[in-house]
């Protein structure tokens, strides 16, 4: 199964695919995790990129697609994919369908994250991630169970993000509504496109997922 989480920032999209990862077997393609891995190893590139993300743009699509093209044929994606932040506007979608064909794949889903923009900035000013696992937190929405404490790795460090200060995600949210929200008719057209209640609880939006699947 081939799966695209479409939203803005903060939708749940990482949350959630983590989970479906989880679940079903399938490789989590974030691309900004994958610039984020890029920034830390630092380099002319790394921080060309950082300056870039840091103003709440888009990455040039080349830089992106070619990354992704790599790691969509790693035998971890045999099972199929979840595309987590791509495709972001009209020519990554074009990119992702000369993909699949040359890749002889299909897209089964787009899940549409529906959000409201405020409650976006209040989640994302309260996230944070266990520095040494990943794992992802919320001051308010998912709190260790041992305060200070990863539940997973047990870690005692944890992370925000240089691009979640307010200021650049209004930015992001602008950059969704222009470039990647316009995208949601074409897959509509495609019959491929389904639509999730954001504003859920994180258990209520995974179970209705799953129902899209029929599971
Ligand atoms: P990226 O990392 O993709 O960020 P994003 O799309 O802005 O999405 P986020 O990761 O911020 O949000 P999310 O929907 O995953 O929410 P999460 O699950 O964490 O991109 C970052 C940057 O990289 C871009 O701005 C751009 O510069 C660049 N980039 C990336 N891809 C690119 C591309 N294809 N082309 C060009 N440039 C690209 O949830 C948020 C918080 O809310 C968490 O704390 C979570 O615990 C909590 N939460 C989740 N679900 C719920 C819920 N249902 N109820 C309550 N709380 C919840």
């Amino acid at each position: 199964m081939n799966l695209i989480l479409l939203g803005p920032p903060g939708a749940g999209k990482g949350t959630q695919a983590v989970l479906l990862q989880k679940k079903y077997g399938l490789c989590h393609l974030s691309t900004g995790e994958m610039l984020r891995e890029t920034v830390a190893a630092g380099g002319e590139i790394g921080k060309e990129l950082q300056s870039i993300i840091s103003a709440g743009k888009l990455v040039p699509d080349e830089i992106i697609v070619k990354m992704l093209q790599e790691r969509v044929r790693q035998a971890d994606c045999a099972a199929g994919f979840i595309l987590d932040g791509f495709p972001r506007n009209e020519s990554q979608a074009h990119a992702l369908d000369e993909m699949l064909a040359r890749e002889e794949k299909s897209l089964d889903y787009v899940i549409e994250f529906r959000v409201s923009d405020e409650e976006m900035i209040e989640r994302i000013s309260g996230r944070y991630a266990c520095a040494q696992c990943k794992e992802g937190y919320h001051d308010i929405y998912k709190k260790p169970k041992i305060e200070g404490v990863c539940d997973v790795c047990g870690g005692a460090e944890f992370v925000r993000r240089a691009d979640d200060r307010p200021e650049t995600v209004r930015k992001r949210l602008e950059s969704y509504h222009e470039q990647t929200a316009p995208l949601l008719p074409y897959y509509k057209e495609r019959g491929v496109l389904r639509s999730v209640d954001g504003m859920a609880d994180i258990d209520t939006v995974t179970g209705q997922i799953n129902a899209i699947f029929g599971a």
